[in-house]
Order: structure tokens, then sequence, then C-alpha cells
């Protein structure tokens, strides 16, 4: 812009070749625009999202009146309920989209919400399933649909009374995410775990930012988050895709507002989360940036939790306690925060995700109890496939086969 800019100075408006450099600037602003508009964050309103395009329509969820025309409008039952919402509870009114039998295209786009229930649709979910091959397993998921009132998230330490009567006793996707949409990745709740803090500006919130392309990789390690691909439903792969979801940004200690989806997870798991030397986490403590971890310095460096944010496979590997040679010859790494884009190399960094599902795992690891598999937790088969993946071998299956990749112990 600012080269162009400068030929603007002092240019005659008649000279053909500008004629067709202002030709040319429109095409060029055409283009982005048409990429724009295919931008995601189906749920937010312009004003909120990172590209400006704008789908949402009140009425795919409210209605004023319950019927238009004498006919209902209501995705199910009869009546009117609470909210003015088409269905009768939140959890209904997202699965009649996000279900297992979503009802195709809708809105003015036309655009198939991505089935997030029980995916069919031939893709392996970033965020994982909440039942999987059929098979719903509580213990290893969010347990979306049960009254969770005297349930609060292990590790959690505020009042979380002020969460369930907030969103409703029945866990529910808004506990996670703004229906309404916002500014950040999934339009992720700002502070999940206190609604009074869940706003823009509030200094307890958590940014998890991003970077969205509908073609190509957007390569920003400036973002927490980069994600490309076309809509739902392309197939095989799109936009929701786990290898179409890169994790960037590494979080740095010193960040006002936190960011990254550690942190995030982080405000229901208060106790799990925590930079290196925070004391529910052990490690020693950095200044403010990358931790120095476990540096064998004194009795108080070893870690007491799994480190979550701010340790990378170098500082690991000269600690003595990762193996970063071993990493880089892994085939089906798992997840990890990767700011040079390169995988396999020694700026990686382990997350929540990198052992958990966001929604649920897989089912079933365990080829005769599938009870046994719990905690939204990843494993990986000999193969290095995933339990999501339909092709996972439960023989090879298990949870070291993650920690091996870094630990190699
Ligand atoms: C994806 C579905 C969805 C869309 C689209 C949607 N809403 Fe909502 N809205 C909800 C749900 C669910 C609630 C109930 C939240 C609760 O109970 O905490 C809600 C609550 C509300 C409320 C009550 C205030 C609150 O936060 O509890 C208002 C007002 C509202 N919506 C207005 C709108 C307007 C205006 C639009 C269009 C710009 C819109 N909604 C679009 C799902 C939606
Ligand atoms: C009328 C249908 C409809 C309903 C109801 C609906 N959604 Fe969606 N939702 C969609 C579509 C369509 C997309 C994907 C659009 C696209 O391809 O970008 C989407 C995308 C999303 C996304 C991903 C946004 C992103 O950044 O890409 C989230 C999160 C989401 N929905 C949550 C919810 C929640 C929570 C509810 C219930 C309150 C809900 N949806 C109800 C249609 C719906
Ligand atoms: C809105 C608060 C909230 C947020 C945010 C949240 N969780 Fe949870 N989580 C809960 C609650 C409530 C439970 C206990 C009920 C259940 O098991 O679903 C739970 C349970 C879990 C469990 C144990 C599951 C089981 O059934 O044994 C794991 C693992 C977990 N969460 C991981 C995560 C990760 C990883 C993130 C971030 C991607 C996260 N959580 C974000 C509320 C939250
Ligand atoms: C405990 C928090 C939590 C709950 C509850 C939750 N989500 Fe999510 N959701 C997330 C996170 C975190 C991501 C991003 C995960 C990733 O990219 O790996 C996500 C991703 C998504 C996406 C993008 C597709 C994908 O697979 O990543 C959609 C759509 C979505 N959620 C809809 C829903 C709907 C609908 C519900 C309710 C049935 C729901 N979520 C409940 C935390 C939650
Ligand atoms: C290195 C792998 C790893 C990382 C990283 C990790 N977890 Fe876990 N998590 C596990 C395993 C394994 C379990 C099973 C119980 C255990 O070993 O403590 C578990 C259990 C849990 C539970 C269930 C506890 C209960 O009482 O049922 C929650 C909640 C949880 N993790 C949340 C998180 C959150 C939030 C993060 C990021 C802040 C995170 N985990 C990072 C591996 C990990
Ligand atoms: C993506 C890489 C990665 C994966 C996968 C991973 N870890 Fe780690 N782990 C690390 C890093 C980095 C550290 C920090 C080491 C340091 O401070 O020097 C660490 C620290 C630890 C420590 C503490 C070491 C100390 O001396 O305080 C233990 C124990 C551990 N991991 C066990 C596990 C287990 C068990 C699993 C599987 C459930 C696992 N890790 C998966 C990277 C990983």
């Amino acid at each position: 812009m600012r080269i162009l800019s400068v030929r603007f100075t002092g240019i005659d408006l008649e000279r053909p070749s500008f004629t067709a450099l202002i030709f040319f600037v429109f095409i060029i602003t055409l283009f982005f625009t048409h990429s724009l508009s295919l931008a995601g964050e189906y749920h937010a309103t312009s004003e909120e999202t990172q590209t400006g395009s704008e789908t949402l329509a009140c009425s795919q969820c409210h209605t004023m009146h319950g019927s238009q025309g004498g006919q209902s409008l209501l995705y199910e039952g009869s009546g009117t309920y609470p909210k003015l919402l088409r269905a009768s509870s939140i959890l209904n009114l997202c699965k009649y989209c996000h279900g297992e039998n979503n009802p195709g295209p809708v809105g003015w786009d036309s655009r198939t919400p991505p089935q997030i229930f029980n995916n069919q649709l031939g893709y392996i979910p970033s965020g994982g399933d909440f039942k999987d091959r059929n098979y719903a397993n509580e213990r290893n998921r969010h347990s979306v649909g049960t009254d969770v009132s005297s349930l609060p998230p292990p590790g959690y330490t505020g009042t979380w009374s002020d969460v369930t009567s907030k969103f409703s006793t029945e866990f529910n996707c808004l506990y996670c995410h703004d229906q309404h949409g916002n500014t950040n990745f999934r339009n992720l709740r700002y502070d999940p775990g206190n609604p009074a803090n869940d706003s823009p500006t509030s200094p307890n919130r958590v940014e998890v930012t991003y970077a969205y392309n509908p073609s190509s990789d957007p390569n920003d390690n400036t973002k927490d988050v980069n994600y490309w691909g076309a809509g739902a439903d392309t197939s095989p792969e799109n936009k929701f895709t786990r290898t179409r979801v890169r994790f960037r940004r590494s979080p740095v200690d010193n960040d006002s507002p936190a960011r990254g989806i550690a942190a995030w997870c982080g405000k229901c798991h208060v106790q799990f989360y925590g930079a290196s030397g925070a004391s529910n986490m052990g490690g020693t403590s950095s200044s403010g940036g990358v931790g120095a971890g476990d540096d064998n310095s004194s009795s108080s460096s070893p870690w007491i939790r799994h480190p979550v944010t701010d340790m990378n496979l170098t500082t690991a590997t000269s600690n003595l306690h990762a193996d970063l040679s071993n990493w880089s010859g892994v085939s089906g790494r798992v997840r990890h925060i990767d700011p040079d884009g390169t995988p396999g190399n020694g700026d990686d960094e382990p997350f929540c995700l990198t052992c958990h599902y966001a929604h649920g795992g897989g089912n079933p690891n365990n080829a005769t109890d599938p009870t046994l598999d719990h905690s939204n937790l990843v494993m990986v088969d000999g193969s290095g496939t995933i339990n999501l993946d339909s092709s996972y071998s439960t023989s090879s299956g298990r949870m070291r086969n993650v920690c091996q990749q870094c630990h190699n112990q």
C-alpha cells in the first residue's frame, strides 16, 4: 500500500498507465474481498470477526412468536421456549444443526454445519467427538447433556454456580462457545470459568487469536491458531479437519491478557495450568519468556504437574528430560505449539491438546471395555495413528506412545 501511495503523488489522471494501475488495484481488491467473504466464524457479527464477513441470522435460533404464516418455527416440540429459542434446550438447539442428522445447508449462504456431536462426514474433526463410532462414553468426553451443578471442572477454584446459573445446569456448548460470536478462535468465551469476566475488555480474559485462509495455510506465528480450507461439506478435508488446524504462537508468561488454548482451558481447570515456576506446577521460573523448566538446579525445580505452556524441546533436551532427536524422527507426531512452522524441531512445545481432545476422545481404545477409556485422551498406535481415526489399532495403541515421542524413556 505504501508503494502505491507514493506512486499516486502528483500523478496525471489522464495517463493510460495510471488508469491501468487503478484497474489493476480494483481487480486485486475484488479478489481479496471475494476470498474474505468465504471466511469462517459463522456465528459472529461482522464487527466481531477478524475478516469482516457476516453470516449470522438471529432467526436461525430465535423466533419472536413461534410461528410464521401459521406454520411453527420450532425445531422440535410445540409452544414457546425461554429466550425465544426455537428448541426446548440450548443443547438441542445446537444439535439441530450440529447433531448427527443436521438439516444440510442452512442460511442465505447455504453452508453445511459441521457435525459436532457424532461426526459422520468422513474427516477427523479438530475438537474430537462427543460420541465416537456411536459409542457415548461419559468419562472420555466433556459430558454435555448432563447436570454438572455438583460436578465442577477438576482443578476449578472459582464459584461454579455463577457458571451453571448463567448457562443452565445442563452442561452445554455455551459453557465454552459464545453463540453470538466474538473475536476468539471458534468463538471461544473470553473467560469460560467466570461469566462476569467474559468480555473483550476484561483484564482477566484469554485471547485465542487466529489466522484463517480458505485455501492455504496462513503460516502466521503472531496468531495463536492458524487454520485453512473450505466449509464442512467439502470432503475429505476442510477447515474443521484436525490436520488443518495448527497451533503457532508460543504463549509467554508475561502475556497480558493471557493467550492461547492452555490458558483458556486453565480458566476452568485452574490448578492444571501455569507457567514454569508457578507453585501449582513446579519447574524453574523464567523472566517472562520461554521457561527454564526442570533445570536440575534445586529441590523446587522438578515439575509437580506436566508443563502445559512455555516449555520447548530444546530446553527440555539440554535439561536431559526430553529427547529432541527422537522427536525429530517421529511419524504421526502429536499436536504441539510450533512457532517456526516446521514440526519436529526444538522450538516445539507441549500443551493441553498434545494429550487431550477438546470435545471428547476416540472410542474404543480398549476393544473389550471402552468404559476404561477416560479423560478425553489422545492415544497413538504403533504406526502413529490417533484413536479418533477408524484405522487406529487397539492392539498397539497406548498412552505411552504419546509420551515416548518426546521422552523416549
Ligand atoms: C446460534 C444460535 C443463535 C443465534 C444465531 C442468535 N442467538 Fe441470541 N441466543 C441464543 C441462545 C442459545 C441464547 C440463550 C443464552 C442463555 O440462556 O444464556 C440467546 C440469548 C439471546 C438474548 C438474551 C441475552 C442473553 O445473552 O441471554 C438476546 C437479546 C439475543 N439472544 C438476541 C439475539 C440477536 C439480536 C441475534 C441476531 C443478531 C441472535 N440473538 C442470534 C442463540 C442464538
Ligand atoms: C441453523 C443452524 C445452526 C445452529 C442452530 C447452530 N449452528 Fe453453529 N454453525 C452453523 C454453520 C452452518 C457453521 C459453519 C459455517 C462454516 O462453514 O463456516 C457453524 C459453525 C459453528 C462453529 C465454528 C465457528 C468457526 O469459527 O468456524 C461453532 C463453534 C458453532 N457453530 C457453535 C454453535 C453453537 C454453540 C450452537 C448452539 C447455540 C450452534 N452452533 C447452533 C450452523 C448452526
Ligand atoms: C466451561 C469450563 C470448562 C472448560 C473451558 C474446559 N473444561 Fe474440561 N471439564 C469441565 C467440566 C465441568 C468437567 C467435568 C465434567 C465432565 O467430565 O465433563 C471437565 C472435565 C474434563 C476432563 C475429564 C473428562 C472425564 O470425563 O474424565 C478433561 C480431560 C478435560 N476436562 C480437559 C479439558 C481441556 C483440555 C480443556 C481445554 C480444551 C477443557 N477441559 C476446558 C469444564 C471445562
Ligand atoms: C469444554 C469446552 C467445549 C465445549 C463444552 C464445546 N466445545 Fe466446541 N470446541 C472447543 C474447543 C477448545 C474447540 C477448538 C478445538 C480444536 O481446534 O482442536 C472447539 C471446536 C468446535 C468447533 C469447530 C470444529 C472442530 O471440530 O474443532 C465447533 C463447530 C464446535 N466446537 C461446536 C461445539 C458444539 C456444537 C458444542 C456442543 C454440542 C461444543 N462445541 C461444545 C471447546 C468446547
Ligand atoms: C503430557 C500429557 C498431558 C498434558 C500436556 C495435559 N494432560 Fe491432562 N491428563 C493427562 C493424563 C494422562 C490424564 C489422566 C490422569 C493423570 O494421569 O493425571 C489427564 C487428566 C486430566 C483431567 C482429568 C482429571 C480428573 O480428575 O479426572 C483433566 C481435567 C485434564 N487432564 C486437563 C488438562 C488441561 C486443562 C491441560 C492443559 C492445561 C492438560 N490436562 C494437559 C495428560 C495430559
Ligand atoms: C510434545 C512433547 C511432550 C510429550 C508428548 C510429553 N511430554 Fe513430558 N515433558 C515435555 C517437556 C518439554 C517437559 C519439560 C522438561 C524440562 O523441564 O526440562 C516435560 C516434562 C515431563 C516430566 C517432568 C520432568 C521433571 O524432571 O520434572 C514428566 C514426568 C513427563 N514430562 C512425563 C510425561 C508423560 C508421562 C507423558 C505422556 C502422558 C509426557 N510427558 C508427554 C514434553 C512432552
